[in-house]
């Protein structure tokens, strides 16, 4: 199977959205990823529905919108109104999940659910057929360029195997410190997204990286 590329537009330059948009249009990457961040639910404030409707209408490549936000059913319309495809909230901020993910999906829209590192894959065993996406998160949600977590390996292998047995669809996506000396290995584990900020846009040629990044994958498998 192909790996699916998600740059992150947190790393990108807010001022010159428009051409980071272009250069992942016409780069190697498949999805945007998008983080949504309160101040509230995680410790930094990233931006809202005018920024993600000003990379949409550039965008060539499906909104992947991952709402690090407390209480997210307040604004699940407004984000598929923005140009959200798929969008993810935290099992941490969700009280009654599985009403948020069919109303997500009600709309139209991909439904993915995010875990913190310390959450257990174990507790999606009752929804995981009803999801399109599980985010793992791979680092403390909250800022672009940390260290990856070791501990994700383990957790996409138990999550690939949870996915086998129920016979579930969802894709398992890697979000935070992902690079190229880990991207073959998160691989092999299980992995299908791998979400990319910092690694790509610190880089003196993104579209060049997140080449390298799908290529190194490919040699992996
Ligand atoms: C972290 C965000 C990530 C972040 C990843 O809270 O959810 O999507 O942008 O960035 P890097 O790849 O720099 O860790
Ligand atoms: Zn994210």
């Amino acid at each position: 199977m192909s790996v699916i590329i998600a740059p992150s537009i947190l790393s990108a330059d807010f001022a010159n959205i428009q051409r980071d948009t272009e250069m992942i249009n016409q780069s190697n990457a498949d999805w945007f990823h998008v983080d949504i961040m309160d101040g509230m639910f995680v410790p930094n404030i990233s931006f809202g529905f005018p920024v993600v409707k000003a990379i949409k209408k550039h965008a060539t490549k499906p909104l992947d919108v991952h709402l690090m936000i407390v209480d997210p059913d307040r604004y699940l319309n407004d984000f598929k109104q923005a140009g959200a495809d798929i969008l993810t909230v935290h099992i941490e901020a969700c009280t009654h999940l599985h009403r948020t993910i069919s109303a997500i999906k009600d709309m139209g829209m991909k439904a993915g659910v995010a875990l913190n590192p310390h959450t257990s894959v174990g507790l999606l065993k009752d929804i995981i057929t009803d999801l399109d996406l599980v985010c793992l998160m791979s680092v403390n949600p909250g800022f672009g360029g940390q260290k990856f977590i070791e501990n994700t390996y383990s957790k996409t292998t138990e999550l690939k195997e949870l996915i086998i047995q129920k016979n579930s669809s969802a894709r398992i996506e890697i979000d935070g410190g992902v690079n190229q000396a880990n991207a073959g290995k998160l691989m092999a584990s299980g992995a299908d997204v791998l979400v990319a900020g910092n690694f790509v846009f610190s880089s003196d040629n993104p579209s060049e990286t997140i080449a390298i990044l799908k290529q190194t994958v490919a040699h992996t498998l």
